[in-house]
């Protein structure tokens, strides 16, 4: 018999927190859409005390999602946690994470307490959560320099105050996975009534080895794990979702609990946040990575030709893999569009939307003789056509690149209704139309990223655009898709833009 292990999902909060991954409300929604049936546990939708706009797309995720729990972090103080009781009010799970800083460095330098204050604040705060719900989840933040003693003494107060996850973090990923392991396996020991609790990890990847403490926590008595998909997140971001959860699937033989996640919506989900947030995933990256079921050595082919399991321990169609599948033509009618969007479990939040997806399908049709699963992903995730409340919208784009002459843009925009119109010179196209961009919406921002991917294979393929801006310490990520590369430059810049002149300002969890 496998015990359960509960896969708490953290995209929405601590992934939200790589630089510029902020997300709409819109975009949460669907992620979180995915996560749901993904199969986690539980859902980290945000940092309801943030902003207001955090605040409601947590509301939001409550009330549509049913079989997950939707969480909200909030700091130990009595605004924060009623912030989070307010914002998972709708849920028909939810819970409040909890937390506060127990290493000596955090308590003097950053929080300016006493390790007694600290204790009191964390029972305070538990207390006043349970007046919102039962499920209530304790942090001890930067728990791998915290002193055992120190922790013991926390966690022992905390579930005698009601909580009923508790959480060991490497807030600063320090730890590697022998002594990570021992910590929580010392904890569950000498910590009274540790049985009566679920233990949980979350790990930070500063040193690579986020995934590998997770395990080792897992091996230790741990049953929650923390994680993110891509294992996006704060600076060389969280434990990834998928390892994790391949990593016990596959190796059932050494681990004594297992996921209730249905592992074939792993590479959606990792598609859907590439798309969202604007983050790519590196080739070879584990489970999700476009090399990583794929054999380049003759040795190895023939071997996987011969017996799959030669070199293959794990299935790609068990994670999602489909291989750019054909899907539909330029023929297909409208009900087939919604019937594949549905086998691929895209929700459209309205038959408008919906409408306007199928617009954009046509015309996707007209210039790409074969739509595949990946175009249809990106169609409804990058292309800004479900956001009708943006504010600067691409209405027409001609450009001239001609050997021996200076690249030209003639762009005209929607700002708000009004168009705008505007030409300029640059060193390509891509950098003649974000001139002429900028001319009109006059951002000052920095474009500190660009990179286009081919969402298929082949030169009709759509490009994927990412265009990262920062302005005054703010940093936004933008995307565009399209079959012409400098449309889809365009649109990604025009995305990000939104975004840049749209966001309000957030506060940090950690500051
Ligand atoms: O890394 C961390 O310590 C956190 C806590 C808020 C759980 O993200
Ligand atoms: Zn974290």
């Amino acid at each position: 018999m496998h015990d359960q292990l509960i896969i708490f999902d953290t995209t929405l909060r601590d992934g939200e927190q790589s630089p510029g991954a902020a997300m709409t409300k819109d975009e949460k929604m669907r992620i979180a859409r995915q996560l749901e049936r993904l199969g986690v546990d539980v859902i980290e939708a945000g940092f309801a005390a943030a902003s207001p706009g955090d605040a409601e797309a947590i509301r939001s995720i409550a009330g549509i999602i049913k079989n997950s729990t939707v969480c909200s972090l909030a700091r130990a103080n009595e605004r924060d946690v009623r912030a989070a009781g307010e914002a998972i009010k709708p849920a028909a799970s939810g819970r409040i994470h909890t937390f506060i800083a127990t290493s000596p460095i955090h308590m003097e330098k950053k929080l300016r307490m006493q390790p007694d204050q600290v204790v009191e604040a964390a029972v305070k705060a538990v207390k006043l959560a349970l007046e919102y719900t039962d499920n209530v989840e304790f942090s001890a933040e930067d728990a791998v320099r915290s002193e055992m003693d120190f922790l013991c003494r926390v966690f022992e107060a905390v579930i005698k105050a009601g909580a009923k996850t508790l959480n060991v973090p490497d807030t600063v990923g320090y730890s590697i996975p022998a002594l990570w392991g021992e910590r929580i396996r010392q904890l569950i020991e000498r910590v009274p009534n540790s049985d009566q609790v679920i233990w949980s990890t979350h790990c930070h990847n500063d040193l690579g080895m986020a995934v590998a403490n997770s395990l080792a926590a897992v091996m230790n008595g741990a049953r929650q794990v923390e994680c993110t998909i891509n294992g996006l997140g704060e600076r060389a971001g969280n434990a990834s979702l998928e390892e994790v959860v391949m990593a016990v699937k596959t190796r059932r033989d050494v681990f004594t609990c297992d996921s209730r996640i249905d592992t074939s919506q792993i590479v959606p989900a990792s598609r859907l946040v590439s798309q969202i947030t604007g983050y790519p995933v590196q080739p070879n990256k584990a489970i999700v990575g476009a090399n990583a079921f794929s054999h380049e050595s003759g040795i190895h082919q023939d071997g996987v030709l011969k017996h799959r399991e030669t070199y293959e321990i794990m299935r790609a169609e068990d994670v999602g893999w489909s291989h750019n599948k054909l899907t539909l033509g330029k023929l297909s009618g409208r009900n087939a569009f919604r019937t594949r969007l549905h086998e691929l479990g895209i929700v459209m939040e309205s038959e408008e939307a919906l409408n306007s997806a199928f617009a954009r399908f046509k015309e996707l049709a007209d210039k790409k003789r074969e739509i595949f699963d990946e175009d249809l992903h990106a169609l409804v995730a990058v292309d800004g056509g479900l956001d009708t409340c943006d504010r600067f919208k691409l209405v027409s784009l001609k450009v001239c690149s001609e050997t021996g002459e200076t690249p030209h843009a003639h762009i005209v925009l929607s700002d708000g209704g009004n168009e705008l119109r505007a030409d300029e010179f640059g060193g390509g196209p891509v950098d003649a139309s974000f001139r002429a961009i900028e001319k009109m919406v006059g951002s000052g921002s920095t474009l500190l990223l660009y990179s286009v991917n081919n969402i298929t294979t082949g030169t009709d393929a759509q490009g994927e655009v990412t265009v990262r801006l920062s302005r005054n310490g703010r940093i936004v990520n933008g995307q565009g898709a399209d079959t012409d590369i400098v449309i889809a430059s365009a649109k990604a810049y025009l995305n990000a833009l939104n975004k840049l002149f749209g966001a309000e300002e957030r506060a940090h969890p950690q500051v």
